[in-house]
């Protein structure tokens, strides 16, 4: 449906992008099918020859273009403020795709010290094997990206909230600092969405989130998505089609399902976070906290210009006594499940034994008096209480 851009974040994220089926009046259908069949072998030739062009609507095969999909990416482009969004088979496809279409050999790429250990990997390891020189620096200092930028530099990119420790960068001032440059600014803002904070009002190229997360918002679902201008929207789908990362359309439907409710989420998400952290930062048991809401947070302020006063629902958090006080702890919370990923409606609870000990944990939507009565029934385990 045809809703307008200034309607507001709710509206846009239930309507736009969304059509009914004309044959059947069904609401966005998973168009589950590998191919398109036409009528006549003149409209093949000018579908196809639209579709190789990247035009929107043309349809003739699932690796290039879906209905669905396309529906998908209209509601994420509105709720981005983008021109044109992409979207992906996974997170990860949308984060290689996106350094692929911008990065070759003899080029340097800056990117966070901290980041999301996959994408550490492809920064690390796959572009430096295909000739791509990577510099990691802590992008919460500008002086230390400037200093890092080289002539050859022709990306810079960073997580908006970092993984585990939950930095949190001034988008701004990278912005500023690159605006003459003509290197663009990449932002992966999956620990925040797009509710809480869209990048490219901020003077962003490029945002990309991690679809499987607070987009999708249920923990079924494995998806990308990236949004921009479209000239670099469009050289991202080119090599998307030909590195075959195209979602599957169930998996799309499945987004567009979750995105219906991110604001109602976020806000939950965002409250639950509050009062947990703030919980946490009073018990003894806590040795530290990291969340953006808390006051003590180094980059509290930054967040709060461009966030407000929502700051969504991932914090991190270390025990006094190590890893057996971490260990025991996360096996007595019952609410959150110990697993991976983020953005889900439950408590996911995740121990780091290699990074500090440091539990991430994403906050969900449960009622707080049970999630806080939870947390305080596992921090009064003897042998976590024990080490204060
Ligand atoms: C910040 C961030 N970016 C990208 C990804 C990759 O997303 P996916 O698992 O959907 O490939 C993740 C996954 O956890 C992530 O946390």
């Amino acid at each position: 449906m045809n809703v307008p851009d200034d309607a507001g974040f709710a509206t846009r994220s239930i309507h736009s992008g969304e059509s009914a089926d004309p044959s059947t009046g069904a609401h966005t259908p998973i168009y589950q099918t590998a191919t398109f069949a036409f009528a006549s072998a003149e409209q093949k030739e000018a579908v196809v020859d639209a579709a190789m062009a990247w035009e929107p609507a043309s349809f003739f095969y699932t690796r290039t273009g879906n209905p669905t999909t396309d529906a998908l990416e209209r509601k994420l482009a509105s709720l981005e403020g983008a021109e044109s969004a992409v979207v992906s088979a996974s997170g990860m496809a949308a984060v290689a795709n996106t350094l692929f279409s911008l990065l070759k050999a003899g080029d340097h790429c800056v990117a966070s010290k901290d980041v999301f250990i996959i994408t550490r990997f492809l920064l690390d390891d796959v572009l430096g094997r295909r000739g791509i020189d990577v510099t990691r620096v802590d992008v919460t200092d500008v002086d230390a990206v400037r200093s890092s930028l080289r002539e050859n530099t022709k990306a810079v990119f960073i997580e908006s909230l970092s993984n585990p420790h939950m930095d949190f960068a001034d988008i701004p001032a990278l912005a500023e600092l690159l605006s003459s440059s003509g290197i663009p600014l990449i932002v992966d803002n999956t620990f925040v969405s797009p509710y809480l904070l869209r990048p490219l009002e901020h003077g962003a190229d490029l945002v990309l989130h991690s679809a499987t997360k607070y987009l999708s918002g249920h923990g079924d679902t494995v998806a990308g998505v990236v949004a921009g201008d479209k000239k670099r929207i469009d050289a991202i789908r080119y090599e998307l089609d030909a590195l075959g990362s195209a979602p599957s359309p169930f998996n799309s439907w499945l987004v567009l399902r979750g995105v219906r409710t991110l604001p109602l989420r976020m806000e939950a998400h965002s409250r639950n976070a509050q009062a947990l952290a703030e919980y946490l930062d009073a018990r003894d048991e806590v040795e530290a906290v990291h969340y953006i809401g808390l006051p003590s947070h180094p980059h509290h302020e930054v967040a709060m210009r461009l966030m407000g006063s929502r700051f969504g629902g991932m914090l991190s958090m270390k025990l006094h006594g190590g890893a057996e006080a971490m260990n025991t702890f996360v096996n007595a919370v019952r609410l959150g499940a110990i697993a991976v990923s983020l953005g889900d409606l439950r408590t996911l609870v995740y121990p780091m034994p290699k990074r500090d000990n440091l539990i991430r944990v994403s906050v969900g939507c449960e009622d707080i008096e049970d999630l806080i009565a939870d947390f305080e029934q596992a921090l009064s385990h003897p042998k976590v209480h024990a080490a204060v």
